[in-house]
């Protein structure tokens, strides 16, 4: 048996404020009793992104209120809690600030103890909050802002095999819908649409391929779409319903394609060290595409590998993630003080060199 321990967690690194209770028993299971997730979609639609300012704006109004309705929820307080979590980075540096500055003020007021969490490791220690599985397994985080894949060996052990070197999926996925006139997030309108769509119709680039790495990059799937856009639109005065579905499904299979023989490419490197009961998660909004998660899982099932997609609503971004990240690293014994710092640029993996990408919602590694 370990000891019980129960964690408030705090989230504002993007464009969601989020506050959540984590408990894991003495039996090591571990269980959300609360996420609350206050987005922010509204306040940011006019301007055709995430506005850094009225984020942070928006979170240092919204914190407090997460908290208190992420306690209530639990059937907590805030003296129940043994640890107060948040996200220190990377992200868009006001909101970051929001959160950990709400979360300095808790601790010093309840002198609970601060644990400052990366919040690409809330994303990727997400299959053991709700799979428990054991370390390593092999990480692909594909959302909006992140794509990159991860060898997780422990709670501050990653080692990134790659990532996207310009856009990420997701935010391909939104820019394709804006130049196709379909609403945003882009990604479930697209879906949609590819599912009458013929896939290959419109011949799509499949970037990078030709290098042996595990790196990514989709800005040119998108100039591609374009071009194909213009190009029918010239020829026929208009795109037609069946002309758009088309170039969504072309889209979507190169999007697909590309993540499933690179996720080949990360499973192989991964096997080499991890040949015993392998296990490949996913995580990020993208992940809830139907036709990329069908592929995955095809690839992970001709490797062996168990394949483990959380549960959308901890898949995208979420303070769960952010309370169990700081669980884990709160049992090994770490404790931030009140100089705990808010990390716009944190990448996972110190060794490996910086990606150019960044992501539609800022910096991300
Ligand atoms: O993880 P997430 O909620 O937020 C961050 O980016 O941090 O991911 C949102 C992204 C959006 O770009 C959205 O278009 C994409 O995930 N997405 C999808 C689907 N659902 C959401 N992309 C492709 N297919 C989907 N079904
Ligand atoms: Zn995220």
């Amino acid at each position: 048996m370990i000891q019980s321990l129960t964690l408030l967690g705090l989230e504002s690194s993007c464009d969601d404020t989020a506050a959540a209770v984590v408990r894991q028993s003495g039996n090591g299971a571990a269980e959300v009793l609360s996420s609350i997730v206050f987005g922010q979609t509204e306040l940011h639609s006019a301007f055709g992104g995430v506005v850094p300012e009225i984020a942070a704006r928006a979170h240092a109004e919204k914190l407090d209120h997460c908290v208190r309705d992420a306690l209530n929820a639990a059937n907590l307080k805030l003296s129940d809690m043994d640890a107060i979590a948040v996200t220190a980075g990377p992200g868009l540096i006001g909101g970051v600030i929001s959160g950990v500055m709400c979360a300095k003020g808790l601790a010093a007021a309840t002198g609970l103890p601060l644990i400052g969490v990366n919040h690409l490791a809330g994303h990727a220690l997400t299959p053991r909050l709700t799979d428990a599985i054991p370390y390593p397994y092999l990480m692909l985080l594909v959302s909006g802002g992140h794509c990159q894949y991860l060898i997780v060996r422990g709670s501050e052990d990653f080692t990134r095999l790659g990532g996207t070197i310009d856009d990420a999926p997701g935010e391909a996925f939104d820019k394709t819908a804006r130049l196709l006139g379909l609403p945003q997030p882009g990604g479930p309108a697209v879906q949609k649409e590819a599912e009458t769509g013929d896939p290959k119709r419109f011949r799509f680039p499949r970037p990078l391929l030709d290098r042996p790495d595990c790196n990514l990059s989709f800005s040119g799937l998108k100039t591609a779409l374009m071009r194909m856009r213009d190009q029918v639109a010239a020829e026929k005065g208009g795109l037609t319903r069946q002309d758009r579905a088309d170039l969504c499904a072309g889209f979507q299979a190169a999007v697909a394609d590309v993540l499933a023989e690179k996720t080949r490419r990360a499973i192989r490197i991964y096997l080499e060290e991890s040949p015993n009961g392998p296990a490949v998660a996913v995580a990020g909004g993208v992940a809830a595409n139907t036709a990329i998660r069908a592929l995955l899982e095809t690839v992970c099932s001709e490797a062996g590998a168990r394949f483990i997609a959380p549960p959308l609503a901890l898949c995208t971004d979420n303070a769960a993630m952010i309370a169990y990240a700081g669980l884990e690293r709160f049992r090994n014994g770490a404790r931030d003080g009140m100089d705990l710092a808010a990390r716009p640029r944190w990448p996972l993996d110190q060794t490996s060199p910086a990606m150019l990408g960044s992501g539609k919602k800022g910096a991300k590694a």
